[in-house]
């Protein structure tokens, strides 16, 4: 089947309690090894391509995997999404470019600025079958090209706002800040999660699906394999994977990872590089590291609740 918008796959989720995992994507390993997975647990997916990803890969080669992908599973339904799009222009390529969900990221900008944006994306991307998600509130942490802010505490999604903001703009989903941040450094002492918030959020929008961002876990195993190897992450810490399944079972219908692949790939590419240091053959370590990716993806969904659930978002 062609590439899907969220729709279904998000009233999916909401109805059955799970949520569906949104994996960014910047090479062909990266894309076989989330896709391998969802055949295999016969998933929904949706594939993220962020504005630094596009800028790395292309979006014609991305473009051009992305439509094998899709043709080679043809009973799986797939996105295909924009992450953290920051400007009208940027979305409006995006969505010219067939992608079916955009995502407009306003949240550094005021209220009133935020939803004025959100709702020209809106507008240009519903005239033409594409989803739009949004952002209230802001998030931490600092990837290339999404800069997060201090103290996330401080910038959780107000709810009422929310409600307001959902209705001025007419968006699709909302991701919103409740106490994650993107990258592998969230938290400096014990994990916290906003859930009072997103509990509040889906009492004042019943049946609105919620977008949780920055929710990689950061798994120990990984960051002990990263060390041990040769790198250097000894702070690092996530979202634990309990938090990630109770917030899926809520109005989350959607979970951002990235960070845990770029983990699980480099933890094995690191790992290959010091069993094997007279290693050169790319295919030796990128192979690794895409069954690598496989597996935590297939581990994900899962977590997430998704696993076995590709049919019912058909
Ligand atoms: O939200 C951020 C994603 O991890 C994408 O990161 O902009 O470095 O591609 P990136
Ligand atoms: P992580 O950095 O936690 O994987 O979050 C990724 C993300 O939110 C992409 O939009
Ligand atoms: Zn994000």
């Amino acid at each position: 089947m062609p590439l899907v918008t969220t729709k279904k796959m998000f009233e999916m989720a909401y109805k059955n309690g799970y949520a569906v995992g949104a994996f960014n994507v910047n090479n062909m390993e990266i894309t076989q090894g989330i896709v391998e997975a969802i055949a295999q647990e016969k998933a929904p997916l949706i594939l993220q391509i962020s504005k630094g990803a596009r800028e790395y890969a292309k979006n014609s080669y991305l473009k051009g995997i992305i439509n094998v992908a899709v043709a080679e599973n043809p009973s799986i339904p797939i996105a295909i999404h924009l992450d953290h799009g920051d400007t009208f222009e940027t979305c409006k390529q995006f969505v010219d470019d067939g992608f079916t969900s955009v995502m407009v990221d306003g949240s550094h900008l005021p209220f009133e600025e935020n939803i004025a944006l959100t709702k020209k994306v809106v507008e240009y991307a519903h005239a033409r079958g594409v989803v739009v998600e949004a952002e209230l509130g802001q998030l931490g942490g600092i990837e290339e090209h999404v800069v997060g802010v201090d103290d996330v505490s401080k910038h959780l999604t107000d709810p009422a706002q929310a409600v307001e903001f959902v209705k001025k703009t007419g968006c699709d989903s909302l991701a919103v800040a409740c106490g994650t941040s993107h990258g592998a450094y969230k938290f400096k002492t014990e994990p916290t999660i906003a859930f009072d918030i997103i509990e509040e959020i889906s009492k004042k929008l019943p049946g609105f699906p919620l977008v949780m961002h920055g929710s990689s876990s950061v798994l120990p195993e990984f960051k002990a394999l990263i060390n041990k190897y040769g790198g250097k992450m000894p702070d690092a810490m996530g979202v634990p994977e309990d938090m990630i399944t109770k917030a899926s079972k809520m109005a989350v219908c959607k979970v951002n990872i990235d960070t845990d692949l770029r983990m699980a790939l480099t933890a094995k590419i690191r790992q290959v590089f010091a069993e094997k240091p007279g290693e050169f053959d790319p295919r030796k370590y990128l192979g690794p590291g895409r069954d690598a990716i496989r597996e935590m993806v297939r581990h994900k969904l899962h977590v997430l609740g998704c696993a076995g659930k590709a049919g019912e978002c058909l």
